[in-house]
């Protein structure tokens, strides 16, 4: 019987690719429970399996063998109930800033306002409101109406994360989200990112190679050993809310920091071998 708390299931994940140079294990036996309104960090070597998981839980492709399940069902395709961001920003290339931001919010249906439990579709007007806020979230008010071609990586990634966070899904899937962008629009959206999560608590599974991100973000750590990968371990992140960038400095945080660096360089070390 699955814990009921628990939103996301994952149970005996195992991975193989077929590439040119035979079979590649990614991920072996990945067992793990992410708990509703929970904010779980995945961390390891590059190649460990980080992305591979992410998209098997966004319902891009099926594990070799295992399974998934979000709500109790079975993950067997991608759901409006998790919202991803890919490492790679799979923007619309036809579409502006604004309309890859407004995309899923026409297809986005909400409980009607007289609650009768029915859903609506959101008016035009409404979309356009949302669209505003997470545009100027993510400070691309003069992109709005530019194509994704002539915007930087770290804007086009802002793009990502607005189009995500617009349509309110009860579970975002975050691959590397701040990865290519610049440290200071990194730490402000650190700080949006923990601000939303103290109020809203919505589940989050977050990858990052950024140790301090993980910590500043996460309630569990799940450290992940080189390919094939395994859970390493998962580290319960016992500072208090509401967190800060001050939170950073703190003697229970660079403790913590230490301990997960160490953690991780050892797997690393593990793949030069
Ligand atoms: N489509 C594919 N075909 C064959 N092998 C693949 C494919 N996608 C990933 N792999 C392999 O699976 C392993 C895990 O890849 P994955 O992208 O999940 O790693 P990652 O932990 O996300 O790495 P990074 O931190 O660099 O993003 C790697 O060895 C990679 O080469
Ligand atoms: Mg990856």
């Amino acid at each position: 019987m699955e814990d009921r708390n628990v939103k996301v299931n994952i149970d005996n994940v195992k991975m193989i690719y077929d590439s040119k140079n035979g079979e590649v294990v990614a991920l072996n036996g990945i067992s793990l429970g992410i708990k509703d309104n929970e904010f779980v960090c995945v961390v390891g070597p590059s190649g460990c399996g980080k992305s591979t998981l992410l998209n098997i839980i966004a319902g891009l492709f099926p594990p070799t063998s295992g399974k998934i399940t979000c709500n109790g069902k079975v993950v067997e395709g991608t759901g409006v109930e998790r919202g991803v961001v890919f490492q790679q920003y799979a923007l619309f290339p036809w579409l502006t800033v604004r309309k890859n931001i407004e995309f899923g919010l026409k297809i986005n249906k909400v409980p009607d306002q007289d609650n009768s439990g029915k859903m609506r579709k959101l008016t035009s007007k409404e979309i356009k409101q949302i669209a505003d806020k997470y545009i100027k979230l993510v400070q691309l008010e003069e992109f709005a109406n530019s194509y994704p071609k002539t915007l930087s990586g770290g804007m086009k990634q802002r793009v990502a994360i607005a189009r995500a966070y617009a349509v309110n899904p009860e579970i975002l899937l975050l691959d590397e989200p701040f990865g290519a962008l610049d440290a200071q629009t990194r730490t402000q959206l650190q700080s949006e990112l923990i601000q939303t999560w103290e109020k809203e608590r919505k589940t989050c599974l977050f990858i990052t190679h950024d140790i301090e991100e993980a910590i500043i973000l996460a309630e569990r750590i799940v450290i992940m050993s080189a390919r094939p990968g395994r859970i390493k371990e998962i580290v319960d992140v016992n500072i208090p809310h509401p967190r800060n960038q001050k939170t950073k400095m703190t003697d229970e945080f660079l403790k913590l920091k230490n301990y997960v660096w160490a953690q991780v360089y050892e797997e690393y070390l593990a793949v030069r071998k």
